[in-house]
Parts: structure tokens; C-alpha cells; sequence
């Protein structure tokens, strides 16, 4: 029997948390099919001809627009994902550099391997250059986290979302939400199928995991300038003196690194000021600086002031398990990231989204989630860290974030290619 060819696609980091589970169950899907055929040639039966068993040939492809350990590499040794095939080492440059250059090396790929469908995650420039390359192929395009809107077009990943939501031939959707949306964009429901949220498939493999580091010990092996001397007891545990420990709950988490956010001074000299004077004031800040923000930061003349806050703890990027357990460990988390707001929706930590929209609202407050966007407004941030600060909150976990949505997805491929629905 022919195997389906699968080609998908990651570049940055967002992708691999998405990526892992996939790749997990092609490999479980393809062992059983493995198990099945030994089981007929033991038992002397007919050969199997049900196409849902097919196996499943899969070739990932690393654009390569992270690059540094800390943002690649580290993951796909944490999540054991399967070494990429190819990578087409892109890396930064502006966004028609990335997109342009990402389509040139990836159609090299593509014509030589000839893949049944391509697989693209997410809303990162990789994920708009392969999908718009795979269907001037005419390959099929799945897209894993379809149907997310922010309706803000000033959003770099707004725009990949629409390109590839409009091109994708099978959308795989998180929520609710989504699958509202393109129905309102004139989607089939052929087209539209609800899978649930594929990044919580990781955190529910992986809080085991994360639960048994060693808080102390990720700041310790992640600090930025661990010589910086400072009389902050926490900040000086891990700068020396080796007598105090980050306490759960009494501290609070930061991770930042939008445009909107970072690249004008005008908006970050603000937030860091609000970060430094209000949030760091109450609770110790532990924030894992992204290489943007940092740039930005050195550029800004802002570093400085920000390695020297008395209670900020610069981190370098960590790994999936130390952010999930730092984030499991926060009384709080502060931040512009996509994921993070997924996974504080279901660990329960209050979040900051430092935003002024979301394409997440089933995270938010309103919609039961533990999320509530501020933008950059340091008034905003100012009121919100005080109401989550004497507030518990519990976890919320929207329909389908069962830590399933992987197989899923592969059944659906096993099935489509039986039904030739798409
Ligand atoms: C990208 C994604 C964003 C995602 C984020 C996750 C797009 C349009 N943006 O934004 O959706 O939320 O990744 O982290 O695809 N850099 C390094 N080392 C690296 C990678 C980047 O130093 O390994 C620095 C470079 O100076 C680069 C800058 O970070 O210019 C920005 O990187 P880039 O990939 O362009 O965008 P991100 O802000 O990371
Ligand atoms: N993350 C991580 N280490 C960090 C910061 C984030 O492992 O230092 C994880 C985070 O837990 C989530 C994912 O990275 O799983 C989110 O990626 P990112 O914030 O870079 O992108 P976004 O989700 O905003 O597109």
C-alpha cells in the first residue's frame, strides 16, 4: 500500500511545541500499522487494504528562522522531535527576506520530494512562505491552529494567519472562536475541522516533567550577568550568597517580544518603567528576555537600567520544561505571547496580556479563561497586577485541549485519504 507523504514545516519557536505531537503521532500511528501487518502474517489473514491504516511518511522541514540553541535546537532535544530533514537555514531579515527567501529554498524541497500534503503550524512568516509555495504546486496545505483572528492588520502574524487560513485546503482548528470566524470568511465545513488546541497536547505531556525541576536551579543556569552584584535577597541568591529561593506564588513571570510592544522606544521605555517601579516592587520579576526585546532594549539605551532593577531577574530564553514549571510556580504572568496565554489559560496563572487584542478570546476572563489584555498601557498593567495579585484563580480548559488533538489530526489524514473527502 502507497504511504501518505507528509511534509511540515516549522521556523521559530512557537512551532516546535506544535510540531512535537504531531511527529509523536505519526510515529505511534505508523507503529501500529507496523503492529497490524505482523499480526496478519502471523495469522496467516489477507493482507490489510483499509487505508486508515496507511502509513504515514513524514519529512520536516526547519526554515531555520531561529536559529540560537536557546531558541531552536534546545527543543527539539527537550520534546524529542525528530531531527529535521532539511533545513533551509533562513534566519532574520525583514519580512519580505524572510517570507522571499523561505519560498526560493522551500519549492527546492518541495519539487524534489513531491509530499501528499504539507502541514503548516501556527502564524510565523515559515508558515504563509510554505503554504503560499506548496499550493502553486498544487500540494495540499493542512493548517494545525487555523481560524485565529486578531482583525488587527498591523500584526505581522494577522497577515500570515489570513494568507494561509485563505489558501489552506484542510483547517484544523483550536476553538470555537475559529471555526466562527471562517464560517464568516465563506470556509466549508468540509474544510473546517475542529481538532482542539494542539500546543496543549505538549503541556500535558510534559507537566510531569516540568513539575520535578529545580526552581533555583533554571534561574542558576539562565541568568543574564550572574556577577551583578545586588542587594535584592532573592536576586542576590543567585548572584552569590546562595541563602534565599524563588518562593511559589511570590514572584511573577515576564516574557515580551511583539513589535508592537518592543521595537519603539516610545512604548517599551514606558513599560520597562512600569515593570521596574510598580510590578518588580511588590513581587520579584523573572523575565526571559527574547533576542528582539534585548536588541531593542541595548538599542533604546534601556539594558542597563534593566540588569541593574534591584528585583528583575534577567533570564536568557529558556526551555520548554523550565518556562512550564516557572510558569506553574508564578503567582503571575506577564506577558505578549500567543502560547503563553494558552498555557496559563489551562495551569490557572492569572495573565497580564500586555495587548491590546487577542486572535485567543477563549483565554480571556470573559470567555472563562484566567487573561486580561492591557497593551502597553502602564495604568492598565498598574491596575491589573494589583486585582491578580489577591486573586486565586483555577484553570480553564476549553473543549477539546485534552492532550489528544495530535491523533486526531492524524486520523483525520487516515480517514480523508480513505473518504476522499479533500
Ligand atoms: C517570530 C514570529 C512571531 C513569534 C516569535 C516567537 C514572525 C512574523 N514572527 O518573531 O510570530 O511570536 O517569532 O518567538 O514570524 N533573533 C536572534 N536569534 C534567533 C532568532 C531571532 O537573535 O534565533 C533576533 C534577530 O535579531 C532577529 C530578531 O530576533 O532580527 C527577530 O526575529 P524574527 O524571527 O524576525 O521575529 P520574532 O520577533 O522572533
Ligand atoms: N517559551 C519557552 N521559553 C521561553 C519563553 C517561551 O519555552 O523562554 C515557550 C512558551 O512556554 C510557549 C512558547 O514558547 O510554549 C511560546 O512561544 P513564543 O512566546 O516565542 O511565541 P508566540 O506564542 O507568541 O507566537
Amino acid at each position: 500500500m502507497k504511504k501518505i507523504k507528509i511534509m511540515s514545516v516549522v521556523g521559530a519557536r512557537p512551532n516546535f511545541m506544535k510540531i512535537a505531537p504531531f511527529a509523536h503521532a505519526i510515529a505511534a500511528h505508523n507503529q501500529k500499522s507496523d503492529d497490524r501487518g505482523q499480526t496478519t502474517v502471523a495469522g496467516n489473514r489477507e493482507p490489510i487494504t483499509d487505508n486508515r491504516h496507511q502509513k504515514i511518511e513524514h519529512f520536516l522541514v526547519h526554515t531555520g528562522q531561529h536559529y540560537d540553541k536557546a531558541m531552536s535546537h534546545s527543543f527539539f532535544e527537550a520534546l524529542n522531535i525528530p531531527h529535521p530533514d532539511v533545513d533551509l537555514g533562513i534566519g532574520s531579515g525583514s519580512h519580505a527576506e524572510q517570507v522571499g527567501k523561505t519560498m526560493i529554498e522551500f519549492e527546492k524541497v518541495l519539487l524534489e520530494q513531491k509530499p501528499d500534503w504539507v502541514v503548516v503550524v501556527g502564524d510565523v512568516n515559515a508558515t504563509c512562505a510554505c503554504s503560499i509555495t506548496a499550493k502553486k504546486h498544487h500540494v495540499k496545505v493542512a493548517h494545525i491552529e487555523a481560524g485565529l483572528r486578531s482583525f488587527d492588520e498591523k500584526m505581522p502574524e494577522e497577515i500570515n494567519r489570513m494568507v494561509t487560513d485563505s489558501l489552506s485546503d484542510l483547517l484544523l482548528t483550536p476553538d470555537q472562536f475559529a471555526n466562527e470566524n471562517l464560517r464568516r470568511e465563506g470556509h466549508s465545513e468540509e474544510q473546517i475541522q475542529f481538532v482542539g488546541n494542539i500546543m496543549i497536547d505538549t503541556l500535558e505531556a510534559n507537566r510531569g516533567k516540568a513539575a520535578d525541576l529545580d526552581l533555583d536551579q533554571i534561574i542558576r543556569d539562565n541568568l543574564i550577568d550572574p556577577h551583578q552584584p545586588s542587594t535584592c535577597p532573592v536576586k542576590a541568591s543567585f548572584t552569590g550568597a546562595n541563602n534565599h529561593q524563588l518562593v511559589k506564588d511570590a514572584f511573577s513571570v515576564l516574557t515580551m517580544h511583539r513589535p508592537s510592544n518592543v521595537d519603539e522606544k516610545a512604548v517599551l521605555e514606558p513599560l520597562v518603567r512600569v515593570l521596574i517601579d510598580s510590578v518588580s516592587a511588590e513581587l520579584p520579576l523573572v523575565w526571559s528576555v527574547h533576542p528582539r526585546t534585548k536588541k531593542n532594549l541595548q538599542q533604546f539605551g534601556l539594558w542597563e537600567e534593566v540588569l541593574n532593577a534591584e528585583n528583575i531577574i534577567l533570564i536568557n530564553p529558556v526551555g520548554y520544561h523550565e518556562m512550564l514549571k516557572l510558569n506553574m510556580s508564578a503567582k503571575l504572568m506577564l506577558t505578549d505571547s500567543g502560547g503563553l496565554q494558552e498555557e496559563c489559560c489551562v495551569l490557572g496563572t492569572p495573565c497580564i496580556t500586555m495587548r491590546e487584542n487577542t486572535e485567543r478570546p477563549v483565554t480571556l476572563v470573559e470567555h472563562g479563561g484566567v487573561s486580561e489584555l492591557t497593551g502597553p498601557d502602564p495604568e492598565k498593567i498598574r491596575a491589573a497586577f494589583q486585582r491578580f495579585l489577591s486573586m486565586d484563580c483555577s484553570g480553564h480548559t476549553p473543549e477539546l485541549w485534552d492532550g489528544h488533538t495530535a491523533e486526531r489530526i492524524v486520523e483525520l489524514f487516515c480517514s480523508l485519504v480513505t473518504s476522499r473527502v479533500v
